[in-house]
């Protein structure tokens, strides 16, 4: 089919390749020139394991094109909205400027019958405001709702095989006819019995932002677990194994440590909540405001930490700090729980010494104060104390013998990935977040 991705961000650069590569004629639309170029000459402009070799094969096929001209996408049947939709700044309600503009720059360039596809992350109720919109502009023309659950780092894979599909239609016949022309593009998936549910636009809507408060809840319900243990001697990981041992518990998304981060878990459930007090159910969603406040307390505690293993002051220490991606196989350093950390560490006095196996580049845009060196042993030359902030498995790996260059013999695992027993052997002082 001929389609048009709008917004080659994360998700519409990955949602673009992985359409052409199910063979779609597909054209990507963004206002970023230098994306744009980038992405025509087939380099990924983020880590993303397996995007580069993708948009090769697509860009090679002939089926994958890059323009910042919206009159281009003119001849595509479906059009896919997949432009951010940060936190407002100073507000905690997503910015709905980019779909907004999207949608309104593509209206003059609808083919008859064309059909919008909402993926982006939005607050429930705008799907109905733009179908209304997109409905105005062309009769025939009609708009689904089908958000993403790529992860990142994984997010080739989860598009050409998502666990699910959910479309959010209209009722009666325009909206069968976006379900027949979604299920066309997603053949592929669905002929290997991917899931599928068709629901409303509301419904659809809310199965995202649902989701992702669901698992930003799982993960501060195991890091407020971590705090009590920290009080009583308890052990959160083996805590978090035993009760996943229940398969109604599950232990995926029970690791404990700095907690969640990146561009969707954390702008998401505070958007959600602010969507529920917009709709007068501010106590349906409190929880949030909780699962929220857990996760930030985290990054104290491992700052309260840090300061305490140093004998009370970190001013004038010399701190490595291994990971500043938000999550291994990743260069995305929003909202980063690491960089919070060492950037707040640094506000104390302390020397950073940063490395990240692909983020250093994200993250000295972000901390140009802090020095950055290519790997763990480099960081932890003459370090006073080691922060592993994110488990990479060049970390992960780590032997004790290999940091000896550092000063001091003091590890602190914000992720709960090392072998604890191992570090103390070698004669380290080795802390984490909810484990004695
Ligand atoms: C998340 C969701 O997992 C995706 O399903 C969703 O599509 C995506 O947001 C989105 O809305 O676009 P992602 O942001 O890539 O994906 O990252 P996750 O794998 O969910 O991890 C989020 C954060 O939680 C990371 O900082 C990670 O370190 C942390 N985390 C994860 C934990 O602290 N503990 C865990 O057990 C798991």
């Amino acid at each position: 089919m001929k389609i048009s991705v709008i917004g080659c961000g994360y998700l519409g650069a990955v949602h673009a390749a992985s359409m052409a590569e199910l063979g779609h004629e597909v054209v990507g639309v963004d206002v970023d020139q230098a994306k744009i170029d980038a992405l025509a000459a087939a380099k990924a402009p983020f880590f993303e394991p397996g995007l580069p070799e993708i948009l090769a094969s697509a860009n090679a096929s002939g089926r994958l094109r890059f323009t910042t001209d919206m009159s281009e996408v003119a001849d595509a049947e479906v059009h896919f909205i997949a432009v951010g939709t940060p936190q407002k700044k100073g507000e905690y309600a997503a910015d709905l400027t980019y779909v907004d503009a999207a949608v309104t720059a593509l209206l003059p360039h609808l083919r008859d019958g064309a059909l919008v596809v909402g993926k982006s992350t939005v607050p429930v109720g705008t799907a109905a405001r733009l179908a209304d919109l997109v409905a105005t502009a062309d009769a025939d023309a009609s708009l689904a709702w089908n958000p993403e659950f790529l992860r990142e780092g994984f997010a080739v894979q989860d598009t050409l095989g998502p666990d699910r599909l959910v479309y959010g239609v209209a009722a009666g016949a325009a909206g069968e006819r976006a379900a027949g022309i979604l299920d066309r593009i997603y053949e592929v998936a669905l002929a290997k019995d991917t899931p599928r549910i068709v629901t409303d636009y509301a419904t659809a809507e809310l199965v995202k932002v649902s989701a992702n408060a669901f698992l930003a809840t799982k993960i501060s319900f195991i890091n407020a677990m971590a705090e009590i243990a920290e009080a009583t001697g308890a052990d959160v990981t083996q805590l978090a194994d035993a009760i996943g041992h229940d398969v109604r518990i599950g232990r995926r998304f029970l690791n404990s440590g700095l907690g969640f981060g990146g561009g969707c878990l954390p702008k998401d459930i505070r958007a959600f909540r602010a969507r529920g007090e917009e709709l007068g159910l501010g106590n349906s969603l409190a929880f949030l405001g909780e699962v929220d406040a857990i996760n930030l307390r985290r990054r104290d505690r491992m700052v309260d930490l840090a300061r305490e293993v140093l004998g009370g002051s970190l001013d004038g220490k010399r701190v490595a700090v291994l990971g500043l991606a938000f999550k291994p196989d990743s260069d995305d350093v929003r909202d980063s729980p690491s960089l919070d950390v060492a950037a707040r560490i640094r506000a104390e006095g302390a020397t950073v010494v940063a490395t990240d196996p692909e983020a250093i580049e994200t993250a000295s845009r972000q901390h140009p104060e802090f020095e950055y060196v290519a790997t763990a042993e480099e960081a932890a030359v003459g370090a006073d104390v080691v922060l592993v902030l994110t488990e990479w498995k060049q970390y992960r790996a780590l032997e004790p013998a290999d940091l000896a260059v550092a000063a001091g013999r003091i590890i602190l695992d914000g992720r709960n990935c090392l072998d604890r027993e191992k570090w103390r052997a070698a004669g380290w002082l080795y802390r984490s977040l909810g484990r004695p």
